[in-house]
């Protein structure tokens, strides 16, 4: 059908107004080329820290919420939730007063892990005072759940990292809400659905649709690559029926990451998807694999608020089954060399639904 008239088949599905709980919007021209894709599905997202120089104080966020709320387009109704980038220097004694200014929570990269990671924390016994700030002022600990270890292989990096990291953590802090971040294998997913109350996980549409043989059979794939990495078939299959069992703890978090073209096609590419502007098509097909679009409006639109104490979104969006074509490339703002593109999830393809406002 791709590059045809699109199809209408009729079905609608009308949800709640979906949040993302997780998600990358970059600064500058490429702030202003994305935003408006998540907008236009999204009432609410969680926007990530890592920029360069990462988002570190309240202030820091104040900040780059005005830039992100500059560039919305006209008519979006739509709210940034800004986090802090934890660091080994971040103050304990700072994150009441981030809670009052608005910080919605902090976000723990380990050093290393991923893109702009490198400010991150090499030793979490370094910040349990802050963690221990953040439970008394009612902040959340989102973390990419990677150990960095060398010795590790990267497939393998997220289940050690639970183990070694995130069940001690979670013990010695019981107050603290934890959100396993982009949770992408079959250890990840029984560790949150058995842990104790307060400890949830996000899912991002790519991992519950695709896994390692999409990104590296016949041929290599880099706009697939992402991490925490693409897993084996099992372990898709395990988050497919973690986002799909009704269970309050897995949420919605598109963790959406778009690199201009040229980084990720290049000798040591960029870690990333950019599924913003097809995510809740993508999340509709990952459901409707499994006979379970009744329960994607509570996974995508009740789940993250619920857990968060936050209201649920007025409104609602409307995916209409239509098979829309994804454009090949989209404008990520200009470079030296005149005009950069991204290439979103899908590209030159299709998705099977079509999201509409007010239908
Ligand atoms: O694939 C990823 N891209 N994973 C991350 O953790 C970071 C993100 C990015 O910022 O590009
Ligand atoms: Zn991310």
């Amino acid at each position: 059908m791709t590059g045809k008239m699109p199809e209408r088949t009729g079905r609608t599905l009308t949800l709640r107004r979906p949040d993302d709980a997780h998600l990358h919007l970059r600064d500058g021209e490429a702030l202003a080329a994305v935003v408006g894709a998540t907008a236009a599905q999204f009432a609410r997202a969680v926007v990530m820290p890592n920029l360069r120089p990462p988002v570190r104080t309240a202030a820091d966020a104040q900040a780059y919420r005005a830039r992100i709320v500059a560039a919305l387009p006209a008519a979006a109704a739509f709210e940034p939730l800004m986090t802090l980038y934890l660091t080994e220097q971040t103050d304990p004694n700072a994150m009441a007063a981030a809670k009052a200014a608005g910080v919605f929570g902090c976000k723990l990269y380990p050093a290393g892990a991923t893109t702009n990671s490198d400010a991150g924390v090499r030793e979490i016994a370094r910040v349990d005072e802050v963690l221990a700030a953040m439970a008394e002022a009612g902040l959340p600990l989102l973390i990419h759940g990677e150990v960095t270890d060398e010795e590790v292989d990267v497939f393998d990096r997220e289940a050690v990292f639970v183990e070694r990291t995130l069940a001690p953590l979670v013990a010695r802090h019981p107050r603290l809400r934890v959100v396993l971040e982009h949770v992408t294998s079959a250890t990840g997913v029984a560790f949150v659905a058995s842990a104790r109350e307060g400890v949830a996980a996000t899912l991002t549409a790519h991992h519950l649709l695709i896994d390692r043989n999409a990104m590296l059979v016949g041929g290599i794939r880099p706009h697939l690559y992402c991490l925490p990495i693409l897993k084996t078939r099992a372990d898709r299959e395990a988050l497919l029926q973690a986002a799909t069992s009704g269970s309050p703890r897995f949420m919605l978090g598109t963790d959406s990451a778009p690199h201009e073209v040229g980084r990720k096609e290049s000798e040591c590419g960029c870690a990333g998807s950019y599924t913003a502007p097809v995510a809740l098509q993508l999340y509709a097909e990952a459901f409707e694999s499994v006979g379970r679009l009744d329960r994607l409006e509570a996974f995508a639109s009740a789940h993250f608020a619920d857990f968060h104490g936050l209201p649920r979104n007025e409104g609602t969006v409307t995916l209409v089954e239509e098979e829309v074509a994804v454009p090949s490339a989209l404008p990520f703002g200009d470079g030296a060399d005149g005009p950069l593109r991204v290439r979103p999830f899908r590209a030159g393809e299709s998705v099977r639904w079509r999201v509409s406002y007010g239908v």
